[in-house]
């Protein structure tokens, strides 16, 4: 990424206006996590539910106790320790919050903060430029698709927006979300590319799995909203592709069928076939996951089908994934 680009995206969150710029995950909408001027504009922009939080960037484990509650030989700090060595990475941790010093928007009035350290080149190097802490969530409307490209943070928000285009995002899912209180266990909010066994391991303690509420008033993480990660054309899964064939003969239109891996049958001319991974792999799969939607969203098609993801290390969060984005 050319300095000058940086320079620039700098000086615009400076000025407490909005920038896209890549993580290893997917994009980010970021602004200045200390001025609620600028992230009031993150909301708007996305169309987001204000009691729905923000996570805050920051370059490096350092500049994490300025933001977190963090009591000197707790068990908290004693954790924060722990699982410091999976960051830089598509981690981020929900602490509790030290009052007063980000913008109230960006944790919706709540008493945490869910803190990431990217490991993007861009990402780090905007972080370092900026000096403040960048409130991001995903550079998408609200309910939506990831973008794990430029041009898809582009066709949401259009010119206005600038964006610092790193090209395809290396992983292409949002980052796992772990919950550390000082008392209770430690929670998983969000399945992502870091595993449950991973930060368990790390912590040398067990991880409890969030329960999803059915109507949450106020949910402690997004994934705890029913629909997400959604496409306009309507997504249902099919178990093989004998039920593809079987439902796509029943469909007057074209439809998409998205696979995981080669398909072994021959598929009827009404069906637009995308495969993840020719050979099944799942990091390929979720890398090329969201802009796959977003290319069949834009074919008009009446329907798009996708196989279960089978078990793998990303079958998790495949899965959360999609049962968010099916109807
Ligand atoms: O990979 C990612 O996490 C990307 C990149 C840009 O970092 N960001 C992302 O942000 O996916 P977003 O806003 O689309 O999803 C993050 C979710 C939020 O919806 C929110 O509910 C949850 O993290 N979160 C943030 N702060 C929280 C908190 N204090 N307590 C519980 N959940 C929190
Ligand atoms: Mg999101």
């Amino acid at each position: 990424m050319a300095t000058e680009e940086i320079l620039i995206a700098a000086e615009l969150l400076r000025r407490d206006k909005l920038v896209a710029f890549p993580t290893e995950t997917v994009y980010g909408l970021g602004a200045n996590a200390t001025s609620s001027p600028a992230i009031k504009k993150i909301f708007l922009l996305k169309g987001r539910p204000t009691n729905n939080p923000l996570i805050v960037h920051v370059d490096r484990l350092e500049k994490v106790d300025a933001y977190v509650e963090l009591v000197p030989n707790s068990r908290l700090s004693q954790q924060f320790k722990l699982i410091s060595h999976l960051w830089p990475g598509p981690l981020t941790v929900v602490f509790p919050q030290k009052k007063e010093i980000l913008s109230d928007m960006v944790t919706a009035g709540l008493p945490s903060v869910g803190i990431r350290i990217p490991d993007h080149a861009v990402a780090q190097e905007l972080l370092r430029e900026v000096n403040f802490p960048l409130a991001a969530p995903s550079a998408n409307k609200s309910e939506y698709v990831s973008a794990t490209e430029a041009d898809h943070v582009r066709s949401c928000f259009g010119p206005d927006l600038y964006v610092l285009d790193g090209g395809k995002t290396p992983l292409g899912l949002e980052s796992t979300i772990i919950r550390l209180t000082e008392d209770g266990a430690p929670e998983l909010l969000r399945y992502g590319f870091i595993s449950k066994e991973q930060i368990s391991e790390a912590l040398s303690d067990g991880v409890l799995d969030y329960v999803p509420l059915t109507e949450p008033k106020k949910p402690s993480s997004p994934g705890q909203f029913k629909r997400h990660y959604s496409p306009a054309t309507p997504l249902r899964f099919v178990k093989d592709q004998s039920e593809l064939i079987e439902q796509a003969n029943t469909c007057q239109g074209t439809v998409g069928f998205i696979a995981f891996s080669l398909p072994t049958e021959t598929l009827q001319p009404n069906i637009v076939n995308r495969i993840l991974s020719e050979s099944g792999d799942q990091e390929e799969c979720a890398q090329n996951l969201y802009s796959t939607l977003r290319e069949l969203d834009k074919s008009q098609l009446d329907l798009i089908f996708i196989e279960r993801p089978e078990e793998g290390p990303l079958y998790k969060a495949l899965l959360d994934r999609l049962e968010r984005a099916v109807c």
